[in-house]
């Protein structure tokens, strides 16, 4: 089974990505082609051309991730793709791609959650074993999950409003900053006094595990427009305040969840994945959580973080590795919880 070589496809966002990984833990390739400057002049991405980005250059990726691995599909043990959750335009074109390639070829077709995708990451990118705690933290996702099997997740807390990737776009678009938000808040931060404004710790009164970014950045967005109705504008000091004001506030919210999230599943591992997980301050707070808690952290590295064709390959070898695999009616689903 550690010679099994897997396709795998992703089209659920704004990557069309395909990468081809081995069952040993090699990735032998890994193609990831963004979208983002198609969606840049709209703010955000556009379901309709995202779908369309992705069933014009699907293929192509998997031309270029076969070329790179040096393999041709007769080289393939099975082809696995994102069948949801995510904009269905996209996740169709994936699986309309994977199904025609399994059916040319005859070889398995295994459909994958992109949530498992990203959970089941750290056991591609470091030798981790079942159980361990995962808390994921995009601009579309934002949940803790009980990792104890390739199928087997329980959800134990989550955002109740926005994604804090997504806090971060926002804070960027209302502070005059580059998109994608998240390295533009980070950079102007660094410089910045977090303690100048007192923004909110939304939930942090609440028990359990669940997470809410909307109040905070409307907290931003309120402060912002004090200082621009006092002053005529914002200056450069005010906007690296804010940055660093926010991250702080997002950075201990996502570490105090994370310190109960441990302390109620007894995880002995916490493991990182996502966009935002490449935010240097919060991947710090989490480290030293899970130090505290006597647990290890593992973060992969970012490209594999963010979305890719090699964590859906890797998905559908632990998937397939337990007998799962999918026929011709394999569907596409905008939603599709854990
Ligand atoms: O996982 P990802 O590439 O895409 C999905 O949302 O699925 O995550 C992208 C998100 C964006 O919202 C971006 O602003 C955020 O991750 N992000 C960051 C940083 N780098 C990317 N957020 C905070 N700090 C960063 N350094
Ligand atoms: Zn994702």
């Amino acid at each position: 089974p550690s010679k099994l070589v897997f396709l795998g496809i992703e089209s659920s966002c704004d990557d069309s990505a395909a990468a081809i990984v081995r069952g040993d833990r090699t990735i032998l390739s890994s193609i990831v082609d963004g979208q983002t400057a198609l969606h840049a002049e709209f703010g955000g991405v556009v379901p309709e051309i995202a779908a369309r980005a992705h069933a014009e250059r699907l293929d192509l990726c998997v031309e270029r991730a076969l070329a790179e691995a040096g393999a041709d599909l007769h080289d393939l043990d099975g082809i696995a793709v994102t069948a949801g959750p995510g904009l269905i335009g996209g996740v169709m074109a994936g699986v309309m791609l994977a199904k025609g390639l399994a059916a040319g070829t005859g070889l398995p077709l295994v459909g994958v959650n992109h949530l498992a995708g990203h959970a089941l990451t750290p056991r591609l990118t470091d030798d981790l074993a079942f159980p361990y705690l995962m808390l994921l933290v995009s601009g579309g996702h934002c949940q803790f999950l009980h990792v104890t099997g390739p199928d087997d997740f329980t959800r134990i807390g989550g955002t109740i409003d926005d994604a804090p990737g997504e806090a971060f776009d926002k804070v960027a678009k209302l502070l005059g900053l580059a998109q994608p938000g998240g390295p533009a808040v980070e950079a102007e931060a660094r410089d910045g006094d977090a303690l100048r404004f007192a923004l909110p710790r939304p939930l942090l009164d609440r028990e359990g595990c669940d997470l809410s970014f909307s109040g905070l950045k409307t907290a931003v967005l309120r402060a912002r427009d004090g200082l621009v109705a006092a002053q005529g504008g914002l200056r450069a000091r005010d906007r690296g305040d804010l940055c660093a004001a926010f991250q702080n506030a997002v950075s201990e919210v996502l570490a105090e969840k994370a310190r109960r999230a441990l302390q109620h599943t007894g995880a002995p591992v916490l493991a990182v994945a996502g966009g935002v997980a490449a935010n240097g301050t919060i991947r710090t707070a989490l480290q030293d959580v899970a130090t505290a808690a006597g647990a290890r952290f593992t973060a992969p590295p970012l490209a594999l973080c963010t979305d890719n064709g090699a964590m859906i390959a890797w998905a559908g070898i632990e998937r397939f590795r337990e007998g799962n695999r999918d026929g011709m009616d394999l569907v596409a689903r905008p939603r599709w919880p854990l």
